[in-house]
């Protein structure tokens, strides 16, 4: 698409409008918070110069790209944009209001997407009048480096929108995957209840943290233990999503561990608070 606009300059808008600049698509990015937006805008410098000093693109390229980011304040300049991406805070109110706006701004064909990782597609859909035109694009941060997006398709997505979605995250080289609008998507609900149950196992006295993140890293092979990993996403995060799990099936499985809610409401939140299950200088 030659025009997309990106609402929410933060980590994931940033790094969204990052890719659709670099695959040579004009993008509004559209933020509430003018020092946010500045803060956003100069990552995004900030991440292309990075690259060219890697060699993975042209002094000139990355001058072009940071040329096609028009940085605005106002959910006006989402007019006529075949595609929105929204990208704002996780709250579903706060989504719903923006979708509400959008729809009476933007052109009656234009598709809204959200990058929600846990609020219901058919929620944000249903604040419009146009819901075959809702969709999730959910990218993973950092979103220039990770290669996947979870194509959401909400209760009343239409086969036109989903097809439009994919052929956009394949044209900005990521790779779509297609999921149904069921809490935590797939990525979140095998990822979170991992991460639960690291936290059961330490509560429980299974084993100590180190031992827990070093089962995972040196059996499982994963990267990084799930406690590391828990710090890094964010405590809060963690339990938020959990909590969206457990109400969202009813189902007992998901219960977030007493000993994250715990964590959570000391304001040990991992990394971004400087201690979680680490502590952090
Ligand atoms: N951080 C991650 O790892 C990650 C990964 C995948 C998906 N997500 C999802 O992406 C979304 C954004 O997350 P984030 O981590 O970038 O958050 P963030 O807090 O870094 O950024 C959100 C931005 O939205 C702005 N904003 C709030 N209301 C606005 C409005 N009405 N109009 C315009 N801008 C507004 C805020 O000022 C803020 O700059 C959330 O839905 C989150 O669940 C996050």
């Amino acid at each position: 698409m030659d025009e997309v606009a990106i609402v929410g300059a933060g980590t994931m808008g940033g790094g969204i409008a990052q890719v659709f600049a670099q695959s040579g698509t004009s993008v509004h990015l559209i933020e509430v918070d003018r020092a946010q937006l500045e803060r956003g805008l100069s990552t995004i410098r900030l991440n292309l110069q990075r690259a060219a000093e890697k060699g993975r693109a042209s002094a000139e390229e990355v001058d072009a790209a940071v040329r096609r980011v028009h940085p605005s304040t106002s959910l006006e300049d989402a007019r006529g944009c075949p595609l929105v991406v929204e990208a704002i805070f996780e709250d579903v109110e706060a989504k719903r209001e923006v979708f509400r706006q959008l729809d009476s701004v933007c052109d009656p064909d234009a598709i809204l997407a959200s990058n929600t990782s846990s609020i219901s597609i058919t929620t944000l859909a249903s604040a419009t009048r146009r819901p075959t035109q809702v969709i999730g694009m959910h990218f993973f941060n950092p979103v220039p480096v990770m290669r996947l997006v979870e194509v959401v398709r909400g209760y009343d997505t239409s086969d036109e929108t989903f097809e439009a979605v994919v052929a956009e995250a394949r044209r900005l080289g990521k790779e779509p995957v297609e999921v149904r609008d069921f809490p935590g998507f797939v990525s979140n609900r095998i990822l979170m209840p991992l991460i639960n149950e690291a936290i059961f196992s330490l509560y429980e006295g299974v084993a100590g943290r180190d031992e827990i993140d070093q089962v995972a890293r040196l059996g499982l092979n994963h990267p990084m233990g799930p406690l590391q990993l828990a710090d890094l996403i964010g405590l809060d995060v963690c339990l938020h999503i959990m909590t969206v799990l457990h109400e969202g099936f009813g189902d007992p499985k998901y219960r977030p561990c007493p000993l994250l809610r715990q964590m959570v409401a000391a304001g040990r939140l991992g990394r971004k608070s400087g201690h979680g299950f680490y502590d952090y200088d």
